[in-house]
């Protein structure tokens, strides 16, 4: 009787909850380790491990193989609705290096632009760093604190991005807050950032399945009607032809799902609750064009160190985040940040309030970083705590030309803050890059936390 009763009350639970796990794959997360560095330079090693996101996992019923998801369409009968789904489908376990060309090496992280996998191709890929006990993400607070890691990006052309960020997700993927979502972070759910992304199949604990749609030119993707919002710090968006540090803000302050105008889609750009521009530092849009390239001053065409500093107005790690400093370590030398030089502006090398505000003005772009609170917002995020975001990309809807281009491509080039990068109106292309660059491989190593200017050797 009582082995009966047993599996009864678990197909119940089956029924009862959703976003389960799935078991055909084992979940074995790579191993990465990070560093911890005190004041006076002293560091600690650490093993984290990284966690692929759902997004990119198999999408099955329970207890079966029967796809939920293919290509970028939802099954009908097990999807008819955001409820059924959740509790018809599970994430299951990921093969990283097979499937999804993510490996890890002591404290090095690969992660390859196209994986050619047993049953499918694979296209980029976004892992979150998680803490000690293999499950929940790392929950990092950086006011005060400087971020270093070293990249080696000379394989990424034209077109893609290595990226490494924080966003503000909730700690155990949203399974808390929202318990029709099994999985948890221990599968990489509840991602979020200031784009609102819509393409997200699984946000609060149900399926993103009411309007979804299928993207017309990536046969991987869709969106659905909601979107999922968080503040964002891009510390690292960049490929061997430049680079941007970006803090974005948001009017709310965790994870919250969207829909409508509050996603700020299309031309609604200003009237969501992030901001989706943010205040960026990219140094060929700042007026250095000899700065940072393959064989300029911050050589791309081999591996280099980056420093990011966040200090607060009062050097505490509790105060306002009044300043980001960025500089590079490269063969060991130290690297300053180039300066501003655009007409009209003074020369910043950092982002401050003031260093937004005057490129705001000068590009004549809306400064929505302002109105949401400008720095001090991305602080106070900071101080909740945020998950720290590695991922290689291309760009199906603008082609990665706001990083590395000029864009809009409908202005004039020679406007100020028009021109961000050497690579052509024509370039970033999806087809070509995942044709021509499919072995492109973005190697993030060597991170370390710390208080201001131990993370280095100057
Ligand atoms: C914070 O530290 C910097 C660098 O050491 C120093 O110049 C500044 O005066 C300090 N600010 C405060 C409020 O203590």
């Amino acid at each position: 009787m009582f082995p009966t009763l047993a599996l009864v009350s678990l197909s119940f639970l089956a029924i009862a909850y959703g976003q389960q796990v799935g078991t055909l794959t084992a979940e074995t997360h790579p191993k990465l380790s990070v560093s911890q560095c005190s004041s006076g330079g002293s560091c600690t090693t650490v093993q984290r491990s990284v966690v692929l996101d759902s997004n990119w996992r198999w999408l099955h019923d329970v207890g079966g193989s029967t796809n939920c998801y293919t290509g970028n369409t939802w099954d009908d009968s097990l999807c008819p609705d955001p409820t059924t789904c959740a509790a018809n489908c599970a994430l299951d376990g990921a093969d990283y290096s097979g499937t999804y060309g993510i490996t890890t090496s002591g404290n090095a992280l690969s992660l390859k632009f196209v994986t050619q996998g047993p049953y499918s191709k694979n296209i980029g890929s976004r892992v979150y760093l998680l803490s000690e006990d293999d499950s929940t993400y790392e929950i990092l607070n950086l006011k005060n604190q400087e971020f270093t890691f070293d990249v080696d990006m000379s394989t990424l052309p034209c077109g893609l991005n290595g990226a490494l960020y924080f966003v503000e997700m909730d700690k155990d993927g949203g399974s808390g807050r929202f318990p029709t979502n099994k999985a948890g972070s221990k599968y990489g759910t509840g991602y979020c950032d200031t784009q609102c992304p819509h393409d997200i199949k699984f946000i609060n604990g149900e399926a993103n399945v009411l309007d979804w749609a299928g993207s017309s030119n990536d046969p991987n993707a869709g969106s659905g009607h909601y979107g999922t919002c968080c503040n964002e710090m891009d510390i690292w968006e960049a490929n061997s032809m430049g680079a941007a540090v970006t803090p974005h803000v948001c009017t709310v302050t965790s994870q919250t799902r969207c829909e409508g105008t509050d996603c700020g889609d299309g031309d609604d750009r200003y009237d969501g609750i992030c901001d989706k521009d943010g205040c960026d530092f990219n140094s060929w849009r700042m007026g250095d064009q000899t700065f940072l390239g393959p064989g300029k001053t911050v050589d791309t065409s081999s591996k280099f160190t980056v420093v990011t500093q966040f200090i607060t107005a009062d050097n505490t790690t509790t105060g306002d985040l009044s300043e980001i400093r960025r500089l590079y370590v490269q063969n060991g030398k130290v690297i300053a940040n180039s300066k501003t030089q655009i007409a009209g502006m003074d020369a910043f090398d950092s982002i401050t309030d003031d260093f937004c505000n005057a490129q705001k003005t000068t590009f004549g772009d809306t400064n929505t970083f302002e109105q949401m609170g400008g720095l001090a917002t991305m602080g106070d995020a900071f101080e909740k705590g945020m998950v720290l975001v590695m991922s290689i990309w291309d760009d199906h809807e603008a082609k990665m030309l706001w990083l590395d281009s000029d864009y809009p491509t409908d202005a004039d080039p020679s406007a100020p803050g028009v021109s961000r990068g050497p690579c052509a109106t024509t370039s970033g292309e999806p087809t070509d890059v995942e044709s021509q660059s499919a072995s492109a491989t973005v190697i993030f190593s060597n991170i370390k936390t710390g208080p201001i200017g131990s993370t280095f050797a100057s």
